[in-house]
């Protein structure tokens, strides 16, 4: 049944096609049964390669004609390939004219072209176009595209492709046509079409150059109310890469149109983005301070792709971090550029390293671990990860340090300047930066940074100090070491950029500067000192490593309460908490939190400077998952019973001040989504979580009262989320009462049932209470496994977000996982794929649960039939 190959493709076995396709015309008749797709090629040779037959990639179609020239010609189907081998010689370009059949409507693996509510979507990256027609199916390949879409008028009255709108008319039959032509060159797979029922909200907007453009929104009918926000986010994304990069829209149309099924977060196709609603619709009645912030930064992600991924695309998908990690870095600088000052920067930092650090550090240390430019896939799907996505990212953010903001800028014009309109590498575009910097850190190490591309895992810095009273001379020891990855034993030392600071006893600063670590060994000295400092180390997380140092707390406490980073100040609380955790979690002593931590604690909360988005991640426990990394044997449901009870102490033990900071934050104003409110939101809502746990052991129930009451009266739904997520994660009897009046309240709100399947399934469990919920939601009338986001809502909910409900004495747990995994597989391998790798770091487990889940993950890989992306993914599970 499976088509194509089942071979583990190497980046080194990379060469260039065969033939260039200069120019493809596309004409469709849109059909949900049986889709008509003409496609007129001028094709010609490479001259640079030895002439061979023509192989074109296709998947799932029906052929009906090929015609070279006009005339028809011999062909042979190999692997799954259409291959020609009696073409023109010689390297004029020929016409190649091919014509297929495809059923969008049964197309649920969601790439290529398919149907969601009745109109047509396509997603081709990163190979989806072979599932439209037959094509050179690489991004090295780059053509001039015209499309014509043909459909019935009223079922589709709305006909988008990339570029520019050239025609359009009435045909016979109640159809009508729409003729696009895209300006640029461009990879197929930022090929794009859209049909059907949809509205658009318009906005006009001229550049500094004076050009005008057109930008648009397209949503379903009854969704026009949700867009303000997108296009906000999308003029400002416009308006930033003008100012910070010089970078203009090169559109005379912009389009975003959302889809509510969608394998991914949106698309950059040119001039035509694709968006999962999830990242284009809010209204403050629907969505939350948090879905506000992700809209804002994929809007601008995908939009800074315009440049850093269409203008300039990959060589081979190899190169995948190419666009992905400098368009997050792109997207990250934006968000943190629109939050203003430093310490709303700095919460974005924080939250952008939070996730590096709770899923990019476990995928670099599990079996599925692998550099920001891979080496080797079976299925490229499997490579869109944190590791080529933030980690990417972070590399990026390395070399904008080593050669400072305005020499990252400067390399950025470089490299578009040598590879605009080329399909290029991941060295390109260090070599670009480097080289318009030719007396860096980084051009003068420029071999030895590459590591970061080549070699996988997260270095570990090991720091120790010592400081001669007599001398006066405080000195650094800095160590690193990375351990070994899949096929990748032995690892050469990176460039480490370590921002640091000196702080004295009282937490005045006494000297800052950044050091950037070649060696695997360095000594760093600093004479005349009377005492000894407090090092403030790897500020701004200036580097994705493991800081290794042995802190005292009342160096941590120092941190804390003084740094001048406030990226460090944070941290000191992380490291205070996940000490505490750790020894609890490795002891038998019942957890009991100190007073001087409970006190730093109630000093950041009761703060009369710090900011209430700043102080709500301070409060915030690190992650299970995060936990989990710091221990080598692994019992989620010990660590999940540590860090709840240290949270239900948090609770007791600062009541009054929970009590100050609801009362004191709990009124926002009208409805804003900027950093201030959102900071204050966020603060009130954690407040009212503690309140209600609180009472959890006080039975007093005046707390989960008020929240009822605030989720009655919430005017946003931040406020009415927080509400409800703070009775149902104390596990209050109005819960159930409240879960119910959401429902109905918004029981046509698809993304905001999303929350509330996501809330029951992600709760925290109670003698094993989760996963019979989570098996009645999959029978809910509202469950549906198709759709991804509901898929997600509820099974990675559950699977991947709530370790202490999954991890089961008993597998049930792993049982579920393994079967979902399956069924999903046969409907859509990549979110089944995803999904698999829930089980990532299984062999960390404590027994028994390490034997019940290598069975379970065997269990799903003695499927026969099995994609080739949840194959690979259990295999490199099981390999040793
Ligand atoms: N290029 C997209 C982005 O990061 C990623 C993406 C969207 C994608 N949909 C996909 C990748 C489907 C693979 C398959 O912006
Ligand atoms: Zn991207």
């Amino acid at each position: 049944m499976r088509e194509g190959t089942s071979k583990v493709i190497y980046r080194a076995d990379y060469q260039p096609p065969a033939f260039w396709i200069d120019t493809v015309e596309l004409v469709f008749d849109l059909d949900p049964a049986k889709t008509r797709v003409l496609n007129r090629m001028r094709v010609r040779r490479n001259p640079d390669v030895m002439p061979q037959p023509l192989r074109l990639d296709g998947e799932e179609l029906n052929l009906a004609r090929v015609l070279v020239g006009g005339q028809g010609t011999s062909f042979k189907m190999e692997e799954g390939q259409l291959v020609l081998e009696n073409l023109p010689e010689g390297n004029e370009p020929f016409e190649l004219e091919i014509f297929t059949t495809c059923a969008p409507a049964k197309n649920t693996k969601l790439m290529g072209l398919y149907v969601s509510n009745d109109s047509f979507f396509t997603q081709c990256e990163a190979e989806g176009f072979r599932r439209i027609t037959y094509f050179l199916d690489r991004p090295d390949v780059m053509a001039s595209y015209t499309v014509t879409l043909r459909a019935d008028k009223r079922k589709y009255p709305v006909l988008l492709s990339n570029g520019n709108l050239v025609a359009q008319g009435d045909l016979e039959d109640g159809r009508h046509y729409a003729k696009w032509v895209d300006p640029f060159r461009k990879p197929s797979y930022l090929f794009a079409l859209v049909a059907g029922q949809l509205v658009c909200r318009e906005q006009r907007i001229s550049a500094r150059s004076g050009r005008d453009h057109l930008l648009q929104v397209y949503v379903r009918p009854g969704d026009l109310d949700k867009t303000e926000h997108a296009m906000n986010s999308l003029m400002a994304s416009v308006a930033w890469d003008e100012a910070r990069f010089g970078l203009e829209l090169d559109l005379e149309r912009f389009m975003i149109v959302a889809t509510s099924d969608f394998n991914m977060g949106a698309m950059e196709n040119k001039g035509l983005n694709i968006f999962n609603t999830k990242y284009v619709l809010a209204n403050q009645a629907t969505a939350t301070d948090t879905d506000y912030g992700n809209i804002e930064s994929v809007v601008g992600h995908e939009y800074f792709h315009n440049w850093t991924g269409n203008r300039v695309t990959c060589r081979d998908w190899f190169q995948l971090s190419l666009k992905e990690g400098l368009t997050v870095f792109r997207d990250q600088e934006f968000s943190q550029d629109l939050a203003g000052d430093v310490s709303a920067r700095a919460v974005k930092r924080i939250e952008d390293v939070r996730v590096l650090r709770t899923a990019q550090f476990p995928e670099d240390a599990g079996p599925m671990a692998h550099p920001v430019r891979p080496d080797q896939y079976l299925e490229i799907n499997n490579f869109y990860t944190v590791t080529v996505y933030e980690k990417g990212a972070e590399v990026v953010r390395m070399m904008q340090a080593l050669v400072g903001r305005e020499g990252f800028a400067k390399g950025l014009s470089l490299y578009f300047q040598r590879h605009d309109g080329h399909a290029v590498t991941c060295d390109d575009f260090a070599q670009a930066i480097a080289e318009a910097n030719p007396d860096s850190q980084l051009a003068q190490r420029l071999e030895q940074f590459r590591r970061w591309y080549s070699q996988a895992g997260t270095p570990r810095v090991r720091v120790q100090t010592h400081f001669d009273a007599v001398s006066g001379i405080y000195s650094l020891t800095l160590t690193q070491s990375c351990g070994a990855t899949p096929g990748q034993p032995d690892k050469q030392p990176f460039v480490i950029p370590i921002a640091l600071g000196l702080l004295d006893a009282e937490g005045r600063e006494l000297t800052s500067g950044m050091h950037v670590l070649t060696q695997a060994a360095e000594t760093l000295t600093f004479p005349g000192y009377s005492a000894e400092p407090v090092p403030s180390l790897l500020r701004g997380f200036s580097a994705p490593v493991i800081l290794e140092y042995d802190y005292s707390d009342r160096q941590l406490l120092t941190l804390l309460a003084n740094d001048t980073d406030p990226f460090n100040r944070w941290e000191a609380a992380q490291r205070l908490a996940t000490g505490r955790a750790l020894t609890y979690i490795r002891g038998d002593l019942p957890v009991e939190l100190d007073a001087p931590y409970v006190e730093a604690m109630r000093t950041v909360l009761r703060h009369p400077a710090l900011d209430a988005a700043f102080k709500e991640l301070v409060l915030t426990l690190p992650a299970e998952t995060y936990i989990a990394e710091q221990l080598d044997v692994v019992d989620p449901q010990r660590i999940h019973a540590v860090r709840e009870a240290m949270r239900q102490q948090l609770s007791q033990a600062l009541y009054a001040d929970w009590e100050w900071a609801y009362e004191a934050h709990k009124d926002s104003g009208a409805y804003r989504p900027d950093p201030v409110s959102s900071g204050r939101r966020a603060l009130a809502g954690l407040a009212l979580a503690h309140l209600c746990l609180a009472a959890r052991t006080s039975g007093d129930n005046v707390w989960p009262g008020k929240a009822y009451q605030r989720f009655k009266d919430a005017s946003n739904m931040t406020d009415r989320f927080n509400a409800l997520a703070a009775l149902v994660i104390s596990g209050h009897e109005l819960a159930a009462q409240a879960l119910q009046r959401f429902h109905a309240m918004f029981r046509n709100e698809p993304l905001v049932l999303d929350k509330w399947f996501a809330l029951q399934a992600g709760a925290p469990d109670r003698n094993g209470n989760v996963l019979p919920v989570v098996k009645q939601l999959m029978q809910h009338p509202d469950f549906n496994i198709r759709n991804p986001n509901r898929a997600r809502s509820v099974i990675f909910s559950y699977c991947s977000a709530n370790p202490g409900g999954f991890h089961r004495a008993d597998a049930a747990g792993y049982v579920y996982w393994s079967e979902r995994v399956m069924e999903l597989d046969a409907i859509n391998p990549q979110v089944a794929a995803r999904l698999a790798r829930a089980l990532d770091r299984w062999k960390k487990l404590a027994e028994p649960l390490r034997g019940a889940a290598r069975e379970a993950i065997a269990r799903v890989a003695a499927k026969p039939d099995l994609s080739n992306d949840v194959r690979e993914v259990v295999t490199r599970a099981l390999a040793d």
